[in-house]
């Protein structure tokens, strides 16, 4: 069986994606993970004892490490989820998004090209280098613009944008100068079990749970493509399998939606689902202060996929909402690892300063 070097794999994504690769034995997976605040281990507590699963805790920017997991795993492919990833965090400190986003992924693609160079002709024609990267390096569409393809012209307006466009860039020259074998898939906002609460869907489903004010920004009406993981994870799967190399995928769920569009539907789900007398979540909907430089409208173009490859998303909105509120209502011991601590201190400073 094939082994693949997953990086950032004890976030969202991540964790969702090594999940179904050992449960359909698309590959033995060795796991790079910093361990930041994001990032959840227990996540991945079910393949402890799963021979096919290594986790290694480390920095995509530590070169010698990466040459060192290289050369003592062999991998077929390097698939790079790790990033800083929460655009309010990269509005309130953005260095980190650099060293990261930009630096790291420098370093994976230097270590991977020197790795690469040495394998044996059959390993290095099948050798590939995965980006997983995001619709926001697009930058904001207006509402009659057309959805994103993968010729629109980079435009990232965030922070976390910016960096994900640079590490791009890279991961492209990359392919243009050394003939590193690359690819690079751009998804639209993921949803789904074992997100992180500080994203708004599992912030609003929590605090939905537990009565609180469920912060819409501006004026509510921004849209966002929703895509939900396991979609996500199955494309990213397809695209290194079949994806010709050098090339880019948008990958998307055909599914916009605006963010109050977004949480009323939370809110009348959990009513159904989870029933509190005299309640009405959606009186806990609070319109704060907007995010600076807040993209107004993402949506993707995934034809591309969709006719090269076969990919289509098998949940649509209702179905994958329903599965991710039943996900967070069932696994109660999970969000209270995650919402102790350093979460509590976040959500002081996010949401402090936006009341009124
Ligand atoms: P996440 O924030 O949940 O997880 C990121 C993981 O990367 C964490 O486990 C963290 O510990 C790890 N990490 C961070 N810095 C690292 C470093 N220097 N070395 C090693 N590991 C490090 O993120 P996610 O939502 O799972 O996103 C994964 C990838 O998918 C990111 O590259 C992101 O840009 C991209 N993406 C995300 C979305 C989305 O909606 N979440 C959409 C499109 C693309
Ligand atoms: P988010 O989940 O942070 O993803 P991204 O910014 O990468 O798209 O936010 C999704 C949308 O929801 C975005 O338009 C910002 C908005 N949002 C809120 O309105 N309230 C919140 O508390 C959060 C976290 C996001």
């Amino acid at each position: 069986m094939q082994t693949f070097l997953v990086t950032g794999g004890a976030g969202f994504i991540g964790a969702n994606f090594i999940l179904q690769a050992r449960s359909l034995q698309w590959a033995n997976v060795v796991n790079l993970d910093i361990l930041t605040y994001a990032s959840n281990l227990q996540t991945l507590a079910e393949l402890q004892n799963d021979p096919g699963y290594h986790f290694v805790k480390g920095d995509i920017g530590n070169s010698e490490l990466i040459a060192y997991l290289l050369e003592q795993h062999q991998p077929d492919a390097v698939i790079n989820f790790a990033a800083e990833t929460h655009v309010d965090r990269s509005i309130l400190g953005p260095e980190s998004f650099i060293r990261t986003n930009v630096v790291g992924t420098f370093q994976l693609l230097e270590a991977s090209r020197a790795y690469w160079q040495k394998l044996s002709p059959s390993k290095r024609d099948k050798f590939r280098f995965l980006q997983i990267s995001t619709d926001e390096v697009y930058g904001s569409l207006r509402s009659t613009d057309p959805a994103f393809r993968e010729d629109t012209p980079y435009s990232p307006n965030s922070p976390y944008a910016a960096s994900k466009a640079g590490a791009d860039h890279l991961v492209r020259a990359y392919y243009h100068t050394y003939g590193l074998p690359t690819l690079t898939t751009n998804c639209s906002n993921n949803y789904g079990p074992r997100q992180f609460p500080e994203k708004l869907i599992p912030l609003t489903i929590l605090n939905a749970l537990d009565g609180k004010a469920l912060p819409v920004y501006g004026d509510g009406l921004n849209v966002r493509d929703w895509l939900y993981v396991t979609d996500h994870c199955e494309a990213v799967y397809l695209v290194l399998e079949h994806g010709k190399i050098g090339e880019t995928y948008n990958i998307g769920g055909r599914n916009e939606q605006t963010n109050l569009a977004v949480v009323e539907k939370i809110c009348a789900s959990l009513d159904s689902l989870a029933p509190q007398a005299g309640l009405h979540r959606s009186n806990l909907i609070a319109f704060v202060k907007d995010r600076p430089g807040h993209d107004r409208r993402y949506a993707i173009n995934c034809d591309k996929i969709s006719h090269e490859l076969g990919w289509q998303p098998k949940e649509d909105f209702d179905s994958g909402l329903q599965k991710t509120v039943d996900w967070y209502l069932n696994n109660p011991v999970w969000v209270e690892q995650v919402r102790s601590g350093a979460y509590q201190d976040w959500i002081s400073q996010n949401y402090e300063n936006r009341k009124g």
